[in-house]
């Protein structure tokens, strides 16, 4: 084995790793993503090195200088790749032992692959966290500003998919914001659960040379700093989380990508996706298809396979670094891509989408919507709820059979029923004007929805307990 062939690890070796075992093992192709993350505790590690009296001031800075050499290359394309270089790690420490040679030979003192690649993974994940936070907010306020501006557009609230209740536009947007509010507390929950730092707990028991890991977790921006060696080397449940909730939000994006599917039908017609937003058919020239939501709506499968995939692999591993471990990345990387792009994508979508607020009042006349509101009239006059709903059911199959709607009944007929001038239950404003208490559909609840989620996303405030 030459020396310039031989893996890091090659010491105790006589042979070189067989060209299929390498296959399998190598993670250069998906966790060289890593490399800045890989740079940046590199040099936390060296000016620990220097901090301990292991490196002079003079070697330290040689060291961290090619370091970020060595990062700007990899970055711009213009690193070349040995077969040796098996992931990230191997690539960096390579890289700064060629153009240093003895001194780069110093910089893997007291430190292990082992925490540092949990300290790049941990970096990393914080970095895209920012992004998808990004996106979040991005998606939710163009949520609020329709929210906004159809806090007064009355549509049909539907259970089951069918008709039930009046309900304005602006309250079935915010129930989506509402839930994207979660998603930002969850994240916000697991980054500062996520911001310890494992630098300095070695392969598993901490090096015996005299590196203080506390200050290489400020020196990173770490909260904190790892309490356990062990724990800090075999710990994933930070990325196992991050899974989860990727897949929470994933689901929330699908539900909202269903709404926007089903309101964009043209049988149903209550909203447009802009044509930036909108595919046609290769052989039907009158489709305009919405497969940027559809994409939306199925990319939660992907995530959830992300969390499936991670949690197989450590239900039952025991403490200790494994190679394993090195599974974590690509269900990892997949999510946060893949949040990402879709988040992006539906924020997109939905800012440009335009309501037809016309066609979803004249939907919301349907009679049918009403007749929990004349059962509760009923009640509300002292009417046992029971009989009052056994009532309008028993009027509801009448007019049915008659082919006449609640719309038809003379004042005569309210007067029977118990509810002179009951045709004003029959008005959509009105009725989504009587559901004013906190949290319910009326103009003003939406409003004042809409004014705390902005302030939840401002950073004003937090979710309320
Ligand atoms: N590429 C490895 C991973 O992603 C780095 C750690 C390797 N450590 C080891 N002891 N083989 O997990």
């Amino acid at each position: 084995m030459t020396e310039r062939e031989a893996p890091l690890w090659a010491g105790r070796f006589t042979k070189a790793p067989a060209p299929e075992a390498e296959a399998l093992s190598k993670s250069l192709g998906f966790d060289l993503r890593m490399a800045t993350q890989d740079v940046r505790a590199s040099v936390a590690h060296v000016r620990g090195l220097e901090d301990a009296g292991l490196l002079s001031e003079a070697e330290a800075n040689a060291l961290a200088s090619a370091l970020i050499e060595v990062g700007k290359d990899i970055e711009a394309g213009r690193m070349a790749f040995r077969p040796a270089d098996e992931d990230v790690h191997s690539v960096v420490e390579r890289a700064v032992t060629d153009r240093l040679g003895a001194l780069g030979a110093k910089l893997h003192a007291g430190r292990s692959r082992n925490d540092l690649v949990v300290t790049d993974l941990r970096l990393w994940l914080l970095d895209a966290w920012a992004r998808i936070e990004g996106g979040t907010r991005r998606l939710a306020r163009a949520l609020i500003t329709h929210a906004r501006e159809h806090a007064e557009t009355v549509m049909p609230g539907m259970t089951h998919g069918r008709l039930a209740q009046p309900v304005t536009l602006g309250h079935h947007l915010l129930a989506h914001a509402w839930a994207l509010s979660r998603d930002l507390d969850r994240l916000r929950g697991w980054a500062e659960r996520t911001s310890v730092s494992p630098l300095g707990a070695g392969a598993l028991a901490t090096p015996t040379l005299p590196l203080d890991p506390a200050r290489s977790a400020e020196r990173l921006g770490f909260r904190g700093v790892f309490s356990n060696s062990l724990d800090a080397v075999s710990d994933r449940d930070f990325v196992q989380e991050f899974l989860a909730h990727a897949a929470i939000l994933g689901t929330h994006l699908s539900r909202l990508a269903a709404d926007l599917i089903r309101w964009s039908d043209e049988s149903i017609g209550w909203a447009e996706l802009d044509e930036a937003f909108s595919t046609g058919s290769s052989m039907m020239p009158q489709k305009r298809n919405p497969d940027i939501a559809e994409l939306s709506r199925a990319k939660v499968g992907r995530l959830l396979g992300d969390f499936t995939a991670l949690s197989t692999v450590l239900a039952g591993l025991p403490l200790g670094y494994h190679r394993d471990l090195q599974e974590d990345k690509e269900p990892l990387f997949d999510a946060a891509d893949t949040l990402e792009a879709t988040l992006a994508a539906l924020a997109g979508c939905t800012e440009t989408i335009q309501f037809r607020p016309g066609v979803m009042c004249a939907a919301a006349r349907a009679d049918v919507l009403y007749a929990t509101d004349v059962a509760e009239a009923l009640a509300a006059n002292g009417l046992p709820f029971r009989e009052a709903h056994r009532r309008i059911g028993d009027l509801l199959r009448r007019l049915d059979e008659e082919d006449r709607s609640l719309r038809d009944l003379s004042e005569a007929e309210w007067k029977e029923i118990g509810l002179p001038g009951g045709n004003v239950l029959l008005d959509p404003v009105r009725a989504v004007g009587a559901r004013s208490v906190p949290g319910g559909p009326s103009p003003g609840s939406v409003r004042d929805q809409a004014d705390a989620l902005a302030r939840i996303l401002e950073g004003l405030d937090t979710l309320s307990p």
